[in-house]
């Protein structure tokens, strides 16, 4: 991805999550220099790869096949010093703009419709081979009540409405075209991207970015090259 373009869908979520009064914390708005300028006291932020994260699966076209997010906090899978066991974050779908299918091998996740367009889910079990399984009927939660859904039936939720996905369940999400975007919720067992997601395609979790200005905000993935190097 280019980082101008990243830089624009930084600042466009900025704004988004501005209109519907969703306040993040203070390390979301640091410039690189700020960045530099800390010492060891922000280790959890990074060990725990809190912060901005934007991923277009490796396919380069965000708009269609990507997401937009940002880890508020998080633990680190067998760690003694960040034990945190739970993890939050928020995102935003853009309208038709596809998470691909994946499941997590550990992780239990909410997501949660905090505002905006409607959320549009397909859930599957898998198979033994890890493929889609297109018989099984899917059990899951919606807010507590517990529902029965056909493999790949679509799943609406609006603005306020949430569902629970259990560790193996496959899962594809996007807003629903017409409706605007969603902010995304998520309230999850501690999550670990390198490690915790079973993808239907082979996709790249992180973007390559191409330098051509510099950063607005750091990414997750940045932290690595601008501060650690
Ligand atoms: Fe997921």
């Amino acid at each position: 991805m280019k980082r101008s373009d990243i830089n624009r869908y930084i600042r466009e979520a900025e704004g988004f999550f501005r209109i519907n009064h969703f306040h993040l914390p203070p390390f979301a708005s640091w410039s690189v220099e700020n960045w530099r300028d800390k010492g060891d006291e922000i280790n959890e932020i990074l060990d725990c790869e809190l912060g901005w994260d934007i991923t277009d699966f490796g396919k380069g076209n965000f708009l269609k096949e990507g997401l937009l997010l940002f880890t508020i906090r998080n633990g680190l899978t067998g760690s003694r010093k960040y034990p945190k066991p739970y993890a939050e974050k928020i995102m935003i779908s853009r309208e038709n703009q596809l998470t691909l299918m994946h499941y997590h091998a550990v992780k239990t996740e909410d997501i949660i419709n905090r505002a905006g367009g409607r959320l549009s889910f397909e859930l599957y079990c898998h198979t033994e081979d890890n493929q889609l399984d297109g018989e099984q009927t899917v059990i899951v939660a919606r807010d507590g009540v517990r529902c029965e859904v056909r493999p790949g039936e679509k799943l609406l939720l609006e603005p306020g409405e949430s569902i629970s996905l259990t560790p193996g369940l496959y899962h594809t999400f996007h807003a629903e075209n017409g409706t605007g975007p969603v902010m995304i919720g998520e309230v999850s067992f501690v999550n670990d991207d390198h490690t915790d997601n079973i993808c239907l395609e082979p996709q790249l979790r992180f973007p390559e970015i191409d330098e051509d200005e510099l950063p607005y905000r750091l990414l997750v993935c940045d932290y690595g090259k601008f501060l650690r190097e």
